[in-house]
């Protein structure tokens, strides 16, 4: 049987972690081997010396601020220590120094057990943990895509500056105010959770890039590419995240290239339908005048009951409907070279209405002008600018079928030397998936043989080539408004006109 201090030497020896017993006067009375082998030393160099002799070479002891022995035998209670030392081989080491106190039956400190435990790699494993940490912050707050993480149940863990610039709430905000629904229009968050959870959707877990929209502070609809996962600890759901991208300059550069290419698109069909149709019209031309002289001198030759009358006025009629499109064709190509006239806008828009000399044409339509009593001249070819606003009084009148108001409107903007006239109806308006297309050439809504489609193909040419504008500044089922913008002409010579 062994003796009871045997089992306490062995009981010491046994702990893994270099021990040692001080005295409250910090000296030495014994260490473990753990201690000797950690230390590489004998139990001489080491008992009957104090901590901080051994431990640091000083004969002071360490400042009671940083000493956890201290602090035991100040209250009499366990304590420990974080102690950073760089060893001769300049490698970082980290201990932390647990002190527990042996109390006599008085209740005071009689010796003091030190436990040293090595945490370097624990140190060196936070510190390079902490790095990443940081990183992964930095990355995040750096990013220019939104990022929202949100638990369960919707409520925002965190998002980056990016994010709370698309949604107009700081982290603040979105924490106490909002949860990831309240950034969808009703219903959509429930959607993107059921699709995140369907394996078939893209895997389960995940939302590959789809197009949502978001709602902002203001309650604005932000369309969004979004690309979102579910955060999963072990099989259970965590967290959810979501990657926002503003579509909205995205949109616009593409509704901006859209338009460019349709207009590049009706240049190139204008310029070649141009050709042809002049060389076909020209070539048609001849022949159809003798159609129409014979077929109208033949009429008159035939007896009223004649049967053959009916057919020869079809051709009649048919070959002046022919004649009407070869008209416009040959307008279209406008083979002549414009004349240019300082024109004043008012008598321009007075003569072309003079030029619809069919007065039933106007039957059931009021007409109601506004044009401004300033002088705004223009310079350019009287006939191809009345041509324009003929077609648009045309299609105006035909746009209310015999019942409505139709406005025409002029006015100028001296500062900016534009010159405007507008043609306003009160009549069905152009739906919006025909508002591309009025300006291609043969685009027509009209019944066979009421319209060839060339009216404002031909008018946006001509408008153009006078470095003007012509678009369609409202319409909707109660009306269309279409205006033209033209540049002043200034007799000064300074209207810019000027090519
Ligand atoms: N004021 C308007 N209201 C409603 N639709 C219009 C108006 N102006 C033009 N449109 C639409 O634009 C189409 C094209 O007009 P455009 O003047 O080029 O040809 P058109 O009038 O059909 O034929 P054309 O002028 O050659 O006789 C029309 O068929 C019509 O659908
Ligand atoms: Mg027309």
């Amino acid at each position: 049987m062994k003796t009871p201090d045997v089992w306490k030497t062995r009981l010491f020896d046994c702990l893994s972690v270099p021990t040692l017993i001080l005295k409250p006067n910090r000296v030495v009375v014994d260490v473990n081997t753990n201690f000797l082998e950690k230390f590489r030393c004998n139990k001489k160099d080491v008992v009957g010396k104090t901590c901080h002799d051994f431990f640091y070479n000083s004969v002071e002891p360490c400042p009671l601020e940083t000493c956890a022995l201290a602090k035991v035998l100040a209250d009499r209670r366990g304590h420990s220590d974080l102690r950073y030392t760089t060893t001769n081989a300049g490698l970082e080491k980290w201990d932390n120094r647990v002190f527990s106190p042996i109390l006599d039956d008085a209740g005071e400190v009689q010796y003091v057990v030190e436990c040293i435990h090595d945490v370097t790699q624990l140190k060196l494993l936070e510190r390079e943990l902490s790095g990443a940490k940081e990183f992964t912050q930095k990355l995040i707050e750096s990013s220019t895509t939104a990022i929202i993480a949100a638990d369960l149940q919707g409520k925002i863990l965190t998002m980056n500056p990016a994010a709370e610039e698309l949604t107009g709430y700081s982290l603040k905000e979105a924490h106490e105010r909002i949860t990831t629904k309240d950034l969808y229009p009703p219903g959509q968050a429930k959607k993107i959770m059921k699709i995140l959870r369907d394996e078939s959707l893209g895997g389960k877990g995940k939302l590959h890039l789809s197009t949502f929209t978001i709602v902002n502070a203001q309650g604005e609809e932000i369309p969004v590419e979004l690309t979102a996962a579910i955060i999963y600890e072990g099989d259970q759901e965590a967290a959810t995240v979501g990657l926002f991208n503003d579509l909205r300059d995205k949109l616009k550069q593409d509704e901006a290239m859209g338009e460019l290419r349709r207009r590049i698109y009706r240049a190139e069909k204008m310029a070649s339908l141009g050709h042809l149709a002049a060389g076909v019209a020209h070539e048609i031309n001849n022949p159809l005048t003798g159609i129409i002289f014979y077929s109208d001198s033949l009429l008159q030759t035939l007896a009223p009951d004649d049967p053959r009358r009916r057919s020869l006025a079809c051709i009649y009629e048919d070959a002046k409907r022919c004649g009407k499109i070869i008209k416009n064709l040959l307008a279209y190509s406008r083979q002549e070279t414009p004349s240019e006239e300082i024109l004043h806008v008012n008598t321009l828009l007075e003569h072309s209405l003079d030029l619809i000399r069919d007065r039933k044409f106007f039957m059931g339509i009021q007409i109601r002008k506004e044009l401004s009593d300033e002088i705004m001249l223009i310079k350019g070819d009287r006939d191809q600018l009345g041509q324009v606003i003929v077609n648009l009084v045309m299609n105006a009148v035909d746009a209310m079928d015999h019942e409505g108001t139709l406005t025409l409107r002029t006015y100028r903007n001296k500062a900016a030397q534009k010159v405007y006239i507008e043609v306003a109806d009160t009549g069905w308006g152009i739906p919006e998936s025909d508002l591309p297309l009025i300006f291609d050439p043969f685009f027509t809504t009209k019944a066979p043989g009421k319209g060839t489609g060339l009216g404002l193909s031909t008018a946006y040419g001509i408008i153009k080539e006078n470095q003007g504008r012509i678009w369609v500044k409202e319409t909707s089922p109660s009306g269309t408004t279409f205006a033209v913008e033209l540049p002043l002409y200034l007799p000064s010579g300074r209207g810019n006109n000027q090519p």
